[in-house]
């Protein structure tokens, strides 16, 4: 958080110095939807550490849909299902641009991968070739045996320190397996150990780190020098920097292999880029936007529900019973769990399905509007920013009974799901935008829990209570548990 130490003293001066001059200004503002705001800073001062929080607790005071100010810069905040339902059901189009800042241009390609890209042709495109030829149905299946062979994997590294009687770190195992399951899928090959490998890791964590925290000149465009003065911009060169080398290299190879399968992401993309698709052509930079998406989109946002999952089991032993009874139960002495076998599980999904409600991994995300719109009363002007408050609207109270409570039962009876078309619970996005690795996560998630509940028992470190666990937030890309979840596995007694 390079830019906050800097970026939080810059605000604590700043807000006291405007407080004092203009708390008559303030107060004649009064309530209303929109939060009063300073000058200069407008609400940025209100966002605080974990603004998904904030953002809730301010929507409470002021309603589902409030105007704030970043900066001198309008900000429309969506916080409940029924605005959303409204955006999804007549305006979906015109909310579906996304915000280019400074450093995402630079990070991504100028907004030429997919994530990050305006809507338009080029969108439209990518899109296409994603999930027709990328992350189509079958192909997630087809990556079915990289799945099975890395939770055997970690089930056996698990295994081994149940064995010696050594707590297991699920936070590091779990961010290593998705990180290989996503490497192998994308690469064909996994690079940790190697030299390249932990420095295009080490680029993403880093990316991943400067980007979760707010950078102050892309709202006050005067105190962009802060972010020079501070050394961010330099280390957001320096992520760029080093993980180009490791993409082109990887490119590189795919190229001049004259005969690549097209088991792994990139030498499908590489193969398109050759031109073994009639009729579709893509550029190199597509071929780095692409893969560069699938990372840094696709291994922070599944490993932390991995990680909450197991937390809130051991904090609820009742609800980790029925789920390995349901398990052990569908798979009758048996070991190899296939898909056909979870789809028996209705459990399972009311225990996913709540996981991503209480914790969306994207507890927030932005859009931009193309057009001018009447909202609920409000004219946005096209180019308005919109936060998307998921985090508020899986926990708002007129939504869900006790939403605080981790009670997968709220599921069992409901046929809401998290397919974005249906605002109540949008932890992938909703309408056009809606995730494109939907079906890649939910797969890994699904296997990798069915497993870890059917082979080993849980608990906690010696004299540690489930009142201990800290279930405290941190906010970088995602939404992570903020210290690591340390356990004991032993194998099933049964
Ligand atoms: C549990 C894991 C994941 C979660 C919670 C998640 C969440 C999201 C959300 C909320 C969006 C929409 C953001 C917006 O509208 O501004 C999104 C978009 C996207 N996600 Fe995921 N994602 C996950 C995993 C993945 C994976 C594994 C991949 C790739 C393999 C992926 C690729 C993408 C892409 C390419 C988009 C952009 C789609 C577009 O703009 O057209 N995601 N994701």
């Amino acid at each position: 958080m390079v830019d906050l130490n800097f970026y939080t003293l810059s605000l604590t001066l700043l807000s006291l110095l405007f407080t004092l001059f203009f708390i008559r200004r303030l107060i004649s503002r009064g309530g209303g939807t929109s939060p009063p705001s300073l000058p200069i800073i407008g609400n940025l001062h209100q966002l605080g550490h974990l603004p998904h929080r904030s953002l809730s607790n301010l929507s409470r005071k002021h309603g589902p849909l409030m105007l704030l100010h970043f900066g001198p810069k309008p900000v429309l905040v969506v916080s409940s299902a029924d605005v959303g339902n409204q955006i999804l059901k007549s305006h979906d189009l015109a909310f579906s641009d996304k915000p280019l800042t400074r450093d995402l241009k630079k990070v991504f390609y100028n907004g030429n991968d997919l994530f990050n890209s305006p809507y338009g042709d080029r969108w439209r495109k990518l899109r296409r070739i994603t999930v027709h030829e990328l992350l189509s149905r079958s192909r997630v299946k087809s990556f079915g045996s990289i799945r099975e062979e890395e939770t055997s994997l970690l089930m056996r590294k698990i295994e081994e320190l149940s064995s010696a009687s050594q707590p297991v770190n699920l936070t590091r195992m779990f961010a290593a397996f998705l990180n290989d399951v996503i490497v192998r899928a994308a690469l064909g090959k996994k690079y940790s150990g190697t030299e390249d490998g932990e420095r295009f890791l080490e680029a993403l964590e880093e990316g991943s780190r400067l980007l979760g925290s707010l950078r102050l000149g892309d709202f006050v465009p005067w105190l962009s020098c802060i972010s020079c003065l501070n050394g961010r911009d330099a280390a957001i060169d320096r992520v760029v920097e080093k993980r180009d080398a490791f993409l082109d290299k990887v490119i590189q190879e795919h190229l001049r292999s004259s005969n690549a399968s097209k088991e792994n992401i990139m030498s499908i993309l590489v193969g398109i880029y050759k031109g073994d698709v009639p009729g579709v052509s893509i550029d190199f930079v597509f071929v780095k936007g692409v893969i560069l998406d699938i990372f840094a989109a696709g291994t922070e946002t599944t490993t932390t529900p991995l990680i909450w999952l197991m937390t809130e089991l051991l904090r609820h032993p009742t609800v980790m019973k029925k789920l390995q009874d349901e398990i052990r139960g569908t798979m009758n002495g048996k070991h190899h769990i296939t898909e056909d076998e979870l789809l028996k599980m209705p459990y399972l999904r009311a225990v996913i399905k709540e996981i991503f409600c209480l914790h969306p991994p994207l507890p927030v995300f932005v859009r931009v509007t193309r057009d001018h719109i009447n909202l609920m009363g409000y004219e946005v002007a096209p180019k308005t920013m919109v936060v998307i408050n998921a985090w508020a609207i899986g926990h708002d109270p007129s939504c869900w009974d006790e939403p605080e409570k981790f009670m997968p039962e709220r599921f069992l009876n409901l046929s809401r799901d998290f397919k974005g078309l249906d605002f109540h619970l949008i932890p992938f996005g909703f309408g056009r935008r809606v995730c494109l690795g939907l079906g890649f996560a939910t797969a890994v998630v699904d296997h990798a829990v069915a497993n870890l509940m059917l082979k080993f028992d849980w608990a906690l470190p010696d004299g540690a209570t489930r009142e201990d666990l800290d279930v405290t937030e941190r906010l970088g890309l995602t939404n992570a548990k903020d210290t690591p979840l340390v356990v004991f596995a032993s194998i099933r007694s049964d």
